[in-house]
């Protein structure tokens, strides 16, 4: 069995990423981006925008985005690939414009549900023809006007996209969202000076010029979580993660394992561009508990529940996952997949309608195959599994990593 020990610093942030080069694209001026995500999904967004005739500049992870706070479309297809953050987030920047576009993407992102933003948009206005609210998506670009609008979901990507609406509509448009989900559109765009105002879970936007940024992006803290999980499941591993996002909409899986019993620190935090980071110190943690992870938490978790579900696996008891419907609608079925290639490995666990039950202190086999779904979080989910188990698992479409983090095995091998 493997043990981790070493610091590494963990690789840009990806939410913040897509939001940091298309903000900056719609901002008047020059805007100056350090320690853009390299990885797939980031990429469809800066192609994007290099697309819609924005001037951008990279030197390696580096943007300098120089923008009239207009575009000039090079073409008015544009292909978003894996990223539903892409799609979501464009497709209300493109309704208030004064051209017509088509975003396409690829057979999962084709697959994802786009009524969710479809619906607020068309209550604004915008004119959009989809295959049955799927992907493709003909954006005739028109006038909006705000709404009032409260969100069945907590999705942030929903959220995000009827913001970005908001900045090219007439009145005010209010968004409210069921509990809180990610905030960093929120925190970017007051850095950016829009016209915004945030109480609770209900954020109110007017149309305003954006001023350019200059940032460094923080570590992922969904990327963190792989080797987070894969210190406190492996005896004697002790890791340093440098300067990793804490936003606190962000990190509930931080939450949920201290409530678990695992050895996690932060050693240091400070504010960059009003996010929250810090440096995380974990050991192994070999008394861990089972809980309940519901509610509130859910949305502050989303993508990290997989890994969850397999460091439960290793828990003293039971743990139930629920109010967790939507990660159904991810880049794989994430309950039905999770649930299908934990078992494989022998893990005790069922999957409920919202959410999953885990029985712990699973022994975990291995010698089979095993598939991540064409799903990034899967394929490095089972990574870390194969860290624990008897035999070497194999993993079908493991090079879906790239997706969010092209450099994870590298990574993962310089702890060994
Ligand atoms: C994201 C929001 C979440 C998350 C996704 C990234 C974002 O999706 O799962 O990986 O950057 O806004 P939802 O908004 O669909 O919950």
């Amino acid at each position: 069995m493997k043990t981790l020990k070493g610091i590494i610093e963990i690789p840009s942030d990806k939410s913040i990423s897509h939001r940091a080069v298309i903000f900056s694209s719609l901002a008047k001026g020059k805007s100056v981006i350090k320690n853009f995500s390299l990885a797939q999904d980031p990429i469809s967004s800066l192609e994007f925008c290099k697309n819609l005739g924005v001037d951008i500049q990279q030197n390696g992870s580096t943007l300098i985005i120089n923008s009239n706070g207009n575009f000039n479309p090079l073409k008015n297809i544009f292909n978003c690939g894996n990223s539903g953050t892409t799609m979501r987030l464009m497709s209300g920047i493109l309704a208030g414009q004064n051209f017509n576009s088509t975003l396409i993407g690829d057979e999962s992102l084709s697959s994802r549900p786009m009524k969710r933003i479809i619906q607020p948009l068309s209550l604004m206005g915008a004119k959009i023809n989809s295959s049955d609210n799927h992907a493709p998506l003909l954006i005739s670009g028109s006038e909006l006007h705000g709404i009032d609008y409260c969100s069945k979901i907590s999705s942030a990507q929903v959220k995000s996209c009827v913001l970005l609406a908001g900045l090219f509509a007439d009145g005010n448009t209010i968004y409210t969202e069921p509990y809180l989900s990610r905030n960093h559109t929120e925190l970017m765009l007051t850095s950016m000076d829009a016209d915004i105002k945030i109480f609770n879970n209900t954020v109110s936007i007017k149309k305003s010029e954006l001023n350019p940024i200059n940032m460094e992006i923080c570590g992922d803290i969904s990327s963190a979580s792989y080797f987070i999980a894969g210190a406190i499941i492996t005896p004697n591993s002790d890791i340093i993660l440098k300067n990793v996002g804490l936003n606190p909409t962000r990190s509930g899986i931080l939450e949920v394992l201290k409530k678990m019993g695992g050895d996690i620190k932060i050693l240091d935090k400070k504010y960059i561009c009003n996010e929250l980071v810090g440096d995380l110190r974990i050991k192994y943690s070999p008394h861990l508990k089972g809980c309940e992870i519901s509610g509130e938490i859910i949305p502050k978790l989303i993508d990290e529940i997989p890994i969850i579900a397999l460091i439960a696996s290793q828990a003293d008891g039971q743990t139930i996952i629920k109010d967790a419907y939507d990660l159904r609608n991810k880049e794989s079925d994430r309950i039905k997949t999770t649930v299908a290639e934990l078992k494989k490995l022998r893990v005790d666990i069922k999957e409920t309608t919202d959410g999953m039950v885990i029985e712990g202190k699973s022994e975990l086999i291995g010698g089979v195959e095993t598939d991540s779904h064409k799903d990034h979080r899967l394929a490095m989910t089972l990574y870390v599994a194969n860290l624990i188990t008897k035999k070497e698992i194999s993993i079908h479409d493991f090079d879906w990593v790239k997706i969010s983090f092209p450099n994870f095995v590298e990574l993962f091998e310089s702890l060994y």
